[in-house]
């Protein structure tokens, strides 16, 4: 799959002919992919909906461009169906009803438009498993993203796959698209094989090895999602680097397991249970250069430390109000992390805007909770490079009766602290 226009041709076979002709014109005249796909007329999508004619008639939004240079990231829950089940996720569902109709995406698409401050819309397509959309859903959201965004207001799109059955035309839609995916890989094989298991239950990790090696060809592979369980913390870590790299990756981010946001329940890795791994994991890498494997945590973390910016939710402090998790049926929560968390549902996209939200009673309740879980850490010393971590945790910890003074990262700033001074050292007496 190297050729632009078999890219092209995979992507959109699914098309109608004049669909196609149509998103070739507009290619031709200069116009981007998803510009190009708003070019083509309701009637010669793959997907039969009213919704897609009604959104034809209504034409584009009535709105000016945005009048701010804020970005809004929706963590969008398409569908809940997943084709695995791993031993830690809350967050897959069966049956009818858990994916996200056309109709919803609308109302998905309409509220981000809204939001005038926002310059760009950011989609993270999640689940479930969101290839399991397949071609002609996915051709029909990014269509509505074409047809109903502000004017001036940029979309951008990625997503979160296990990896598992995805189609050649799937990855050329996502390439033809700009749609980078992070893939979901715990390590060694055997380890993956233990907790990420297909609906049969069987193993999984050859197909998600096999999809890393196809998006990479397709220049599309943002990075592998590890979580990481009390058993691949215990790990040599440099074995469970050589497990990845052999697995063809090369950047790579940790999760730590984290348990039932409804009542913390369920399998959990201790804040300065994680740290120490991303201790361990540091000093792995730094005694083998040869080892290329990027760390997201380690990278940012270690530009928290210096106080740079890291581009990471987690360390950026406050969140609330411009990351938002929206389930298949248009309920909006805080982050899709909460999920189970009634605390954190913010209303639905049919009652409320963006906008509405922020300012809702809800919202407000949920920012006391952060100031007082903020003034909590603030005596921590290195709480002016943590900025207090994610939310997330500091929920976790309120249900499992462990919050105390300090994130759990603590061990980390301490650690670079530490091979700072022996720098230092080292360099005074050479
Ligand atoms: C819920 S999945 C959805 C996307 C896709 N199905 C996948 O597995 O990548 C998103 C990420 O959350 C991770 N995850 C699921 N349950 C978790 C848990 N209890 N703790 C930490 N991460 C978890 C998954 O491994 C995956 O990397
Ligand atoms: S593949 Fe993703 S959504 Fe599916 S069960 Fe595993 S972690 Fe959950
Ligand atoms: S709750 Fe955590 S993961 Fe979610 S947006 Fe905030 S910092 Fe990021």
């Amino acid at each position: 799959m190297t050729e632009a226009a078999d890219i092209e041709t995979d992507a959109l076979s699914a098309l109608a002919p004049a669909g196609r002709e149509a998103f070739a014109q507009a290619r031709a005249g200069g116009k981007r992919p998803l510009d190009a796909l708003g070019s083509v007329a309701a009637r010669d999508l793959p997907l039969k909906d009213p919704v897609f004619a009604e959104v034809e008639r209504a034409g584009p939004p009535a709105l000016t461009p945005p009048d701010g240079f804020a970005t809004l990231v929706l963590i969008a829950k398409l569908t809940r169906h997943c084709n695995l089940r791993c031993t830690y996720c809350n967050d897959w569902r069966e049956g009818p009803g858990q994916q996200m109709t056309p109709r919803t995406q609308v109302l998905m698409l309409r509220r981000a438009a809204e939001d005038a401050r926002a310059a760009t819309l950011k989609f993270v397509w999640h689940g479930g498993e969101p290839s399991l959309l397949g071609v002609r859903r996915t051709l029909g959201f990014l269509w509505l993203q074409a047809r109903l965004r502000r004017p001036g207001q940029m979309v951008r799109n990625s997503l979160q796959t296990n990896g598992v059955g995805l189609t050649d035309e799937m990855i050329a839609l996502w390439k033809l698209f700009g749609v980078r995916a992070s893939v979901s890989l715990d390590g060694p094989r055997e380890m993956h094989d233990r907790t990420r298991r297909t609906v049969a239950d069987t193993p999984s990790f050859d197909a998600a090895a096999d999809g890393i090696g196809r998006l990479k060809a397709a220049g599309l592979f943002a990075g592998a999602l590890v979580v990481v369980t009390e058993e691949i913390a215990a790990l040599d870590p440099l074995y469970l680097v050589d497990a990845l790299e052999a697995a063809g990756v090369d950047a790579a981010a940790f999760l730590p397991v984290r348990p039932s946001s409804a009542d913390g329940s369920g399998p959990c890795l201790a804040p300065e249970a994680f740290a120490r791994f991303l201790v361990r994991l540091l000093d792995a890498l730094r005694a083998h250069p040869d080892r290329r494997l990027a760390v997201r945590e380690l990278d940012a973390l270690h530009a928290a430390y210096q106080g740079t910016g890291t581009g990471f939710c987690e360390l950026r402090g406050p969140c609330l109000g411009d990351y938002f998790g929206v389930d298949p049926d248009g309920q909006v929560m805080h982050c899709d992390k909460f999920l189970g968390s009634d605390a954190h549902v913010l209303g639905t996209l049919a009652e409320r805007s963006f906008a509405e939200m922020r300012a809702s009673t809800e919202m407000r309740a949920l920012k006391d909770r952060y100031r007082a879980a903020q003034t909590r850490l603030a005596a921590c010393k290195w709480f002016g490079r943590c900025k207090g971590w994610c939310p997330h945790e500091a929920h976790i910890a309120d249900l499992r009766g462990t919050a105390g003074g300090c994130c759990g990262l603590a061990e980390v700033f301490a650690h670079f602290a530490r091979l700072e001074a022996d720098a230092r050292r080292e360099a005074a007496h050479a």
